[in-house]
């Protein structure tokens, strides 16, 4: 999808359907004058009588007679002291949905100004265009015979006041960026274990090398057995497919030091010997969301080119039982050093994501962050709606948070205190990789923090908000690209843009 700014009369925008984002209220806003008018007071008749009442999510669809837009659909914005730029991308998204339900390829959205509660024109410019790719995205690349195949939503327009069109465009860039990185996450996430194995990451890596400059390595296993990536190779062992250790490099920002992105890509997590159940394993297809998070932040930094040195690192592999696959008992010595009994071949990502942690010690990085489809604690603890935060720098997990709420894509912290790091101890080894029922995405966290050496450190767990069964207004059921907005707002700060 392409997007684009126009100032105009809304009365007057050409257009298959205009999206008009409204607060909650009983009057018709004084921008929406012109197009009631034109429109034979549809628009005015839709408020008044109550139908519509602008409610987060509620959508009124109408065809103005006379009007240059063919239809228009109110959106509620919900409460007007509580519109923010998260709604006004909520708002764009369900805007779009709603395009591609009715089969039409292209849209025009606006925020009526009176309901923008001093939101910025350059934020609202930025979050209606994530918005709307978001919420026209439909993944339909593997049915040879679409049930009902219906056009792409192929631009969106944003229509604004003259006086705003640069602000609305600057932050329009940035949004058609962050759309593109969401794009390729998602797309990723969608594609099944059987395509999407540990090399193909490692293809799409390449391809976004090349596209953009940055530097790339890749380790297969005989290289990762020089490394000494001892964990990672031991969830690896039980698979035909070759594991990779794929390490992208932007370089943004001179000689300073990098912010390193990690991030979890189990391509089909089985639970290997510890096999899961088989009732909705095939979501385990989601397990490499923290990589595809990663790839498609880089996606954005190519369009962006902030100054800032990023380093996206992702150590891949599937975890699968087979007669060569490690056991439960197995005692095997990571990259850092230290040796960890693997109690439960089903924590395995934290068994990579250690060496990974190790191996970037090597950059010196101003901050690392890991983001991973964690652990099924998470879920219970916090639903579909928080990503799990932990860490051992307040610093950082504040400028992560804050982050995260500017994109719209909320972390809550859990505690790594001292007194659960006792769930880790082993009787065998230096430190082993599952505790008991209580704590899990803490024990989880607990276990990272073990190969965390001389950096300030966050970790994601998004095993709660990578993806999601229920059909929601503003996006379709399937991966939610978590973690490239945040990733996004991060870096931006950092290189002060
Ligand atoms: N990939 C899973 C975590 C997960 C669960 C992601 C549900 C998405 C939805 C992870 O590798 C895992 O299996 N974790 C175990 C850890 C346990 C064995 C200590 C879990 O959460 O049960
Ligand atoms: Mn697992
Ligand atoms: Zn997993």
């Amino acid at each position: 999808m392409t997007s684009g700014v126009a100032s105009a009369p809304l009365s007057q925008v050409e257009t298959p359907l205009l999206a008009v984002a409204l607060a909650q209220g009983s009057a018709v806003p004084a921008s929406l004058a012109d197009l009631d008018r034109a429109s034979g007071a549809v628009v005015a008749r839709a408020i008044t009588s109550g139908d519509f009442k602008g409610k987060r999510d509620e959508t009124t669809l109408l065809y103005p007679s006379g009007a240059k837009p063919e239809r228009v659909l109110l959106v509620g914005l919900g409460k007007p002291g509580e519109v923010s730029r998260n709604t006004i991308r909520r708002a764009a998204a369900v805007a779009a949905k709603r395009a591609r339900a009715l089969g039409v390829n292209q849209l025009a959205f606006a925020v009526a100004p009176e309901a923008r509660n001093g939101v910025s024109a350059r934020d609202v410019g930025q979050a209606a265009v994530e918005g709307a790719a978001q919420g026209a995205w439909a993944f339909t690349d593997l049915k040879a015979s679409p049930d009902e195949p219906k056009p792409e939503v192929e631009r969106v327009t944003l229509v604004c006041e003259q006086q705003e069109m640069k602000e609305v465009t600057a932050g329009q860039r940035v949004g058609d960026a962050i759309a593109a990185g969401h794009r390729l996450t998602r797309h990723l996430q969608m594609l099944p274990g059987n395509v999407c194995t540990p090399s193909y990451l490692a293809e799409r890596a390449k391809q976004l090398a090349d596209q953009y400059g940055f530097t790339l390595t890749v380790l297969d296993r005989a290289k990762l057995e020089q490394e000494g990536m001892g964990a990672l190779l031991a969830v690896a062992q039980g698979s035909d497919q070759e594991p990779r250790f794929i390490v992208l490099e932007h370089r943004g920002g001179g000689g300073a030091p990098p912010v390193a992105l990690i991030g979890k890509g189990v391509t089909f997590d089985s639970g290997g010997i510890s096999i899961k159940p088989a009732q909705n394993m095939e979501d385990m297809k989601f397990d490499m969301s923290g990589a595809a998070a990663v790839l498609g932040t880089f996606e954005t930094v190519g369009l962006l080119q902030p100054k800032v040195n990023v380093l996206g690192v992702i150590p891949s592999t599937e975890n699968l039982p087979s007669g060569h696959a490690v056991k439960p008992g197995d005692v095997v010595k990571s990259h850092f050093g230290k040796t960890i009994e693997i109690i439960n071949t089903d924590a395995e990502g934290r068994l990579i994501l250690c060496d990974a942690l190790s191996y970037v010690r090597r950059f010196k990085p101003a901050a690392v962050i890991d983001i991973a489809t964690l652990t099924g604690a998470v879920v219970v603890a916090l639903g579909q709606v928080a990503i799990g935060e932990m860490g051992n720098d307040e610093a950082l997990l504040a400028e992560v948070r804050e982050a995260g709420e500017r994109a719209g894509e909320r972390c809550w912290p859990l505690p790594l205190w001292d007194e659960y790091r006792d769930l880790l101890k082993s009787d065998i080894a230096d430190v082993k990789n599952s505790g008991g029922r209580g704590a899990g995405s803490i024990a989880g966290g607990w276990f990272l923090r073990e190969f965390v050496e001389g950096y300030p450190w966050v970790h994601l767990d998004i095993a709660g908000t990578a993806y999601t069964d229920a059909e929601g207004p503003h996006q379709a059921k399937g991966p939610t690209a978590v973690g490239v907005r945040l990733f996004t707002e991060f870096i931006l700060k950092r290189a002060g843009a």
